[in-house]
């Protein structure tokens, strides 16, 4: 079978010299310490330097290959249990639920993480670990104004918003874990009368990634959509004045304060079944939870860390402080089925 991996270990070993030309001691054992082969559907230059840090500390070298979610869960039951992956780092814990479902995911008991993560944030058998998170909010046009009826998820489907709304198809990922959540805490029944109010408000055919709901939303095409942070973040962040000033048309609505609260969803890792480097898969994943390493790992794309000592970014911040769901992110994938099923029964596209 052919491996190809893309090598970082490139700062490692300019590490090791550094060390040894000032005299240091070298650890000869942490040199030896063997390598952990990443999987993963994020690719961020942030990613890249954390990788870098990762194998300066402890000698250990990262190969990884990056690809979709499903390709890569596709990929790993594939090669079985000759697979090469140690870890699987990917978005939405509904996804994390499908590598989980394939069987290809395998347990950790692991202190560190335990007290490192809250409870909501990551598998109760340790399956998989969220490392960041994102909320899935609701926009509105400013220069048309915040919509007097709309502050929940519930109101998007009030009458007055007819011809308003904006969303993306029901086969998206981040769409079937919100519905996911309402089905957990409102139930199929409810969910689906809401789904149905909000199809009757469409402006339009669902289309579009989120990106494309918050450019519709700035050019008046609608008038509220639903989308994840940091894809908003990501244009107060820019270096281009032009990205700022779409930013500031955008008004920002977190639902469901005084209830639910918001519905978050992660970005996580777990050690795979067949992981030929297990202690080091358990490693890296600790080292991802580490103040530093949080900070780096949100910021990547604009996240919020998932350990709650540590500060997301300015642009992230920026965007307001709310309540979050603490409704345990396992529900997503548990309820992805019927989620599927209700966005079919409602018509939503
Ligand atoms: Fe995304």
């Amino acid at each position: 079978m052919k491996k190809r991996f893309l090598g970082v270990a490139v700062g490692a070993i300019a590490g090791f010299s550094i060390l040894a030309a000032c005299g240091e001691k070298t650890d000869v054992t942490v040199k030896d310490a063997g390598e952990v082969n990443v999987y993963s559907s994020r690719h961020y230059d942030t990613d890249l330097a954390l990788y870098d840090d990762f194998t300066e500390k402890t000698g250990i070298k990262i190969n990884r290959l990056e690809s979709g979610a499903d390709a890569l869960i596709e990929r790993i039951q594939n090669e079985g249990e000759y697979s090469p992956a140690d870890v699987l780092v990917t978005v939405d814990a509904g996804r994390l639920w499908r590598a989980e479902e394939a069987g290809i995911l395998s347990s950790v008991d692991s202190e560190v993480l335990r007290e490192r993560l809250p409870e909501y944030l990551r598998h109760e058998d340790g399956l998989w670990f969220g490392l960041s998170k994102r909320a899935r909010i609701i926009i509105y046009n400013k220069a048309a104004g915040k919509p007097d009826v709309l502050n929940n998820y519930a109101d998007l489907a009030a009458p007055e918003l007819k011809g308003k709304v904006c969303v993306r198809s029901s086969s998206n990922i981040y769409n079937i874990s919100l519905m996911a959540s309402l089905v957990a805490t409102e139930g199929a029944e409810k969910a689906e009368t809401w789904a149905k109010g909000v199809v009757d408000n469409f402006a339009r055919k669902p289309q579009g990634n989120d990106t494309a709901q918050i450019k519709a939303v700035a050019v008046g095409e609608c008038e509220v959509s639903i989308v994840n942070t940091y894809y908003l973040a990501r244009y107060l962040a820019s270096p281009e004045a032009a990205d700022n000033e779409l930013f500031n048309s955008i008004g920002i609505i977190f639902p469901d304060q005084g209830g639910n609260g918001t519905h978050v969803n992660i970005s996580g890792a777990g050690v795979l079944k067949h992981a030929p480097n297990r202690e080091n898969a358990i490693k890296f994943i600790e080292y991802l939870t580490e103040e530093s390493a949080q900070q780096y790992f949100a910021n990547g794309n604009n996240e919020y860390p998932a350990v709650e000592t540590v500060e997301a970014s300015s642009a992230v911040e920026a965007m307001g402080d709310f309540e979050e769901s603490q409704l345990n992110v396992a529900e997503l994938g548990i309820n992805q089925t019927e989620a599927v099923k209700v966005f079919d029964r409602a018509g939503w596209q």
